[in-house]
């Protein structure tokens, strides 16, 4: 087979084959092996030189898988013309020059760059086991050629062709997505297992620290990239599972190690480096949700726990569900001819018919006086927010107003009340809201309100209670009692 080689090449081949060819072959696999662990692919970019060579590797990946494809084509047309056995010992040869050169070249490239993760780590592993594969091909093929050895070499030529396609899918996964191939494939064939990922979303858990400050600020954040339509990085982070099941370097999150977490160093890199989340030079993320992400993988990454150790969410981010009202869709003639009658307006909160209504006097303040909210009280289980403001209310006016069970917010600032019988008020569990500024209020009458737990605002500027107040600053210390906002 080696009749193309003549006089000293010939004695150089022999000397080759047996005794520098094995030398060289392990050397060149103990390198192979070596330079992973010694050049550890830890994330960090290395100098720009190892780059540009290194981005060749995407060109020159073509030429050893081209090679490696022939040599079976080649294997099998020597069957029938012998000189094609010799093409193949050829493109072996070249195969495993070939797969060392685009090797160093993706190493450069990975190593330069700052390359990091999984996927870039099994197509690093996949080009040394393929190297390693093509040239063991090639020094056990002479031993399957003289029939000492039947079936080591097809064997290994068919694992080395395996591991070739494993190899050359995470290469492309890393320059285009993992799901490139699939994802325009017809919606029958991505339900087969593997094809497209399930991508069924988790729900989140009610109350968990998850749901209430880290989903939502992935939501205005992330998903308009992240998520169903757009699925940049191959990364999801529209659900719990979704974001667990990481993007295309596999995993972005590691419980417990927030700076060894993808998704962590991204979103911490300075505002204008290439890879720092969110992209495009949209704003970063503020410094507190960066605390909570990073308390958050710290303490376990967990979908359900209700608070994490250190960390006070605010109460904004906590979703404040209001109480609902009771049906009054029956009633809505009624509510439309008062207003039209009287000039009462019923106006309800929201769409939601649950979420109650407001009654308004302010058209009609002059002459709006008890006996007319008496009237009300028909509605009242469904008002949730009464303005009397400048009406002509007296203290009578919580007679009325103590079965308005569902109010929230009361104002009856400059009207002629004077506080008797405020403490009428005190079983309306859900009023948060009080204005009694301006009227003749005494620090005796609303002492009843300050028992109440959730009466958060109760304000009484200028009035006689305030001036009692100021004078006992030093004894009345709750901030209850000291006028936060003037009339509006
Ligand atoms: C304007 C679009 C855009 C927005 C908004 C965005 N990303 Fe990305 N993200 C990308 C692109 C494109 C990639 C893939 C390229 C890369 O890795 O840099 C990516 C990749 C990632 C990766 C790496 C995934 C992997 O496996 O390599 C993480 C982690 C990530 N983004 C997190 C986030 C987080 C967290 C936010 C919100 C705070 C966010 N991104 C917002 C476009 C975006």
């Amino acid at each position: 087979m080696n009749g193309w080689l003549m006089g000293p090449s010939r004695i150089f081949f022999r000397k080759w084959q047996t005794k520098l060819l094995p030398l060289a072959s392990i050397l060149a696999i103990a390198i192979l092996l070596l330079v992973p662990l010694l050049f550890k692919l830890d994330g960090k970019p290395h100098a720009d030189w190892q780059q540009f060579l290194g981005r060749f590797h995407v060109l020159a990946v073509h030429l050893p898988v081209t090679l490696i494809l022939l040599v079976p084509l080649l294997e099998i047309g020597g069957r029938y013309r012998p000189a094609l056995r010799e093409a193949a010992v050829l493109a072996l040869l070249f195969s495993v020059v070939a797969c060392l050169g685009t090797f160093t070249l993706g190493y450069l490239l990975a190593y330069g760059s700052g390359t990091a993760g999984a996927g870039v780590t099994h197509h690093m592993w996949g080009g040394v086991w393929l190297t390693i594969g093509v040239l063991l091909c090639y020094l056990i093929r002479p031993s399957w050629e003289s029939g000492r050895v039947p079936y080591a070499y097809p064997a290994l030529l068919t694992c080395v062709l395996l591991v070739m396609v494993w190899t050359a899918h995470e290469g492309g996964s890393l320059t285009h997505g993992r799901n490139y191939l699939t994802e325009y494939a017809p919606a029958p064939l991505k339900k087969w297992p593997g094809l497209g990922r399930v991508q069924a979303k988790m729900k989140l858990v009610p109350g968990s620290f998850y749901a209430q400050n880290i989903d939502p600020i992935f939501d205005a954040n992330c998903v308009e990239c992240h998520g169903t339509a757009k699925t940049k990085g191959d990364l999801r982070l529209d659900a719990f599972n979704l974001l667990m099941d990481g993007g295309q370097d596999g995993a972005v999150i590691v419980p417990g190690h927030p700076e060894r977490s993808i998704l962590f160093q991204r979103i911490t890199l300075p505002h204008g480096d290439k890879k720092a989340m969110p992209a495009e030079d949209k704003p970063p993320l503020k410094p507190e949700q960066i605390t909570w992400i990073k308390a958050w993988i710290a303490q376990g990454a967990s979908p359900s726990v209700p608070s994490l150790a250190g960390i006070a969410a605010p109460e904004a981010y906590k979703e404040i569900a209001l109480p609902q009202v009771g049906d009054y869709s029956g009633m809505l003639a009624q509510i439309s001819q008062i207003d039209a009658s009287q000039g009462v307006k019923l106006v309800p909160v929201s769409r939601k018919l649950g979420d109650g209504l407001i009654l308004n006097t302010v058209n009609v303040a002059a002459k709006f006086n008890d006996a007319q909210l008496a009237q009300f009280e028909k509605f009242a289980p469904y008002i949730v927010e009464v303005d009397l403001g400048r009406s002509k209310v007296s203290d009578k006016c919580f007679d009325a107003l103590k079965n308005f069970t569902h109010l929230r917010s009361l104002n009856l600032e400059e009207t002629a009340v004077t506080g008797q019988g405020l403490a009428k008020l005190t079983g309306l569990s859900q009023l948060t809201y009080v204005n009694l500024s301006g009227t003749k209020v005494t620090q005796a009458n609303i002492a009843p309100l300050l028992a109440m737990r959730n009466l958060h605002h109760l304000y009484f500027y200028n009035t006689p209670a305030q001036a009692a107040s100021t004078a006992h600053a030093a004894s009345t210390p709750s901030s209850q009692q000291s006028p936060t906002r003037s009339s509006p």
